[in-house]
């Protein structure tokens, strides 16, 4: 080899070097830059026409930006009590929905197990079958953890459960509400007067269509109780949603000024999701593990778009 090229390979390695330790320096300090400076959000014409409307106090409009652009991720019911819908959370513990995990312990319910073939002194919740419709976003971003969950590194990550305070191991405000609910929509409630219709919530990921939502679990085909199996599982939706909110014994001094001025306007409203419902994820048990069907989400947090139910 000539002496010449073996310099100039020489070089060529010492530059590159050079240029490695140079991306590395730079790449390093933009990142500590970018942890110091506070990311600016900039509001979309339709972001800043909206907050317009709500009247979302120009000092909260970062942060309300911030979490409502953030992916779906289950909250949990407590996080709805304590300053906006104390009623609504305090009748919930109460209501059926507020106690489905309770159902999955042996010993109860017997005599409705044993009708349904399922063994009345098994434990059954962590069983991935009975959480996906008895506890709030089981295998979803922030859902319930059963007893057991552990982390790549062996730490403990099952979600914690407090018999005095209702959460996720429950049916909660999400499963019926939408995700979207709890984890963005959640901000712009928090941060406004409420003065929202039922479309402009459905943008955000909320949705109205109540009686297509109760068949995620009942009626459903994947459903241990059935109308089949006896009649008391049959499900009228006019009949049965008057049981779901008995908030009216939870109203006091204290939470007065949690009542919604716009109910009533909404409930004359009717939103997109209720002229055409959403689709109902889809899930089997494969090889003891519950999965989603692909394509059956209701939106797609990637695009931002939503799946109707089609004719
Ligand atoms: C697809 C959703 C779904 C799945 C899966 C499911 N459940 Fe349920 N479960 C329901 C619904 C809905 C009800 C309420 C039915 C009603 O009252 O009309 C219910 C009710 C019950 C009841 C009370 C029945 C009664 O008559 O008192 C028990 C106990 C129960 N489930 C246990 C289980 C167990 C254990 C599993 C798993 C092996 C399971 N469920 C799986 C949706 C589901
Ligand atoms: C089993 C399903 C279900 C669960 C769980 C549920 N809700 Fe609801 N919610 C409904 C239905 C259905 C309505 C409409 C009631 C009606 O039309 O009378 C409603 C209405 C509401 C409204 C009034 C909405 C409006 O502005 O018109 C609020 C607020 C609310 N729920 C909050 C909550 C909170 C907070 C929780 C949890 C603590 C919760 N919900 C849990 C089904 C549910
Ligand atoms: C994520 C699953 C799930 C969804 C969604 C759901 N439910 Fe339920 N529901 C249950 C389970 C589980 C029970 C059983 C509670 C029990 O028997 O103690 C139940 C029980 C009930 C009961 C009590 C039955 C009784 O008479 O004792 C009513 C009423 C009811 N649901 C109404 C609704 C309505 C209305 C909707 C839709 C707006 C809905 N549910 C959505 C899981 C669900």
């Amino acid at each position: 080899m000539k002496k010449g090229t073996l310099v100039m390979g020489r070089m060529l390695k010492c530059l590159g070097l050079i240029m490695v330790a140079l991306v590395l320096v730079l790449g390093a300090g933009g990142e500590a830059d970018a942890k110091k400076k506070k990311k600016k959000y900039k509001l979309t014409d339709e972001e800043t026409a909206m907050f317009d409307k709500w009247q979302v106090k120009p000092k909260k409009r970062q942060k309300t930006v911030k979490d409502l652009r953030k992916k779906p991720k289950f909250v949990g019911a407590i996080k709805c009590n304590g300053s906006c819908h104390d009623p609504y959370y305090q009748a919930w513990t109460k209501s059926p929905h507020g106690g489905t995990f309770e159902l999955l312990k042996a010993g109860v319910r017997k005599e409705a197990k044993v009708r349904v073939k399922l063994d009345p002194e098994k434990d059954y919740t962590t069983t991935p079958l009975c959480l996906r419709c008895h506890t709030t976003g089981y295998k979803q971003r922030g859902g319930f953890k059963p007893a057991g969950t552990k982390s790549k590194k062996g730490k403990d990550k099952s979600s914690k459960i407090d018999p005095d305070e209702p959460n996720l191991e429950q049916v909660g405000c999400e499963m019926c509400h939408s995700v979207a609910g709890g984890s963005q929509f959640r901000a712009v409630m928090k941060s406004s007067k409420g003065d929202f219709t039922k479309t402009e919530t459905e943008k955000y990921g909320q949705r109205w269509d109540y009686a297509n939502v109760c068949t995620r679990c009942h009626t459903h085909p994947n459903t241990p109780f059935l109308p089949s199996v006896h009649d008391k599982y049959k499900f009228n939706y006019e009949e049965r949603k008057l049981k779901v909110h008995k908030i009216a014994d939870f109203w006091s001094e204290d939470n007065a000024d949690q009542k919604l001025e716009k109910v009533d306007d909404r409930a004359k409203q009717q939103g997109q999701t209720e002229k055409t419902p959403l689709i109902i994820e889809d899930f089997q048990i494969k090889d003891g593990k519950l999965k989603f069907k692909k394509g059956t989400k209701p939106y797609n947090s990637k695009k931002k778009t939503f799946n109707y139910k089609k004719g």
